[in-house]
């Protein structure tokens, strides 16, 4: 499965619903999380975040290990998004920040 990571925190683009072709995002407060149970790991909304914030499982960065278990457990209750919508105001100001996931609403 490809896992969002805390860079998508307060960033959220929404890029990724776009191409997903199973409709695997669902969305959040000020994240967005992958159902790690539709994934049929096509790879397309990897090099669409902005953010670059999507990883699969096998590759994720040092530290973001915890956003798998995150994104399997917030797909359950958040409803899938499957059109983009607009970013928030500072989502550039956030892309990059250390330390998002304090931020993170559920
Ligand atoms: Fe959807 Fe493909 Fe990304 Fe999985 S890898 S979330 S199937 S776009
Ligand atoms: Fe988040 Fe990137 Fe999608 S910032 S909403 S994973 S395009």
């Amino acid at each position: 499965t490809f896992v969002v990571t805390e860079n998508c925190i307060k960033c959220k683009y929404t890029d990724c619903v776009e191409v997903c072709p199973v409709d695997c995002f669902h969305e959040g407060p000020n994240f967005l999380v992958i159902d790690p149970d539709e994934c049929i790991d096509c790879t397309l909304c990897e090099p669409e975040c902005p953010a670059e914030a999507i990883y699969p499982e096998d590759d994720l960065p040092e530290g973001q290990e915890e956003f798998l278990e995150i994104n399997a457990e917030l797909a359950r209750s958040w409803p899938v998004l499957t059109t983009r919508k607009e970013a928030p105001a500072d989502a550039e100001e956030w892309d990059g920040k250390p330390g998002k996931k304090q931020y993170l609403e559920r």
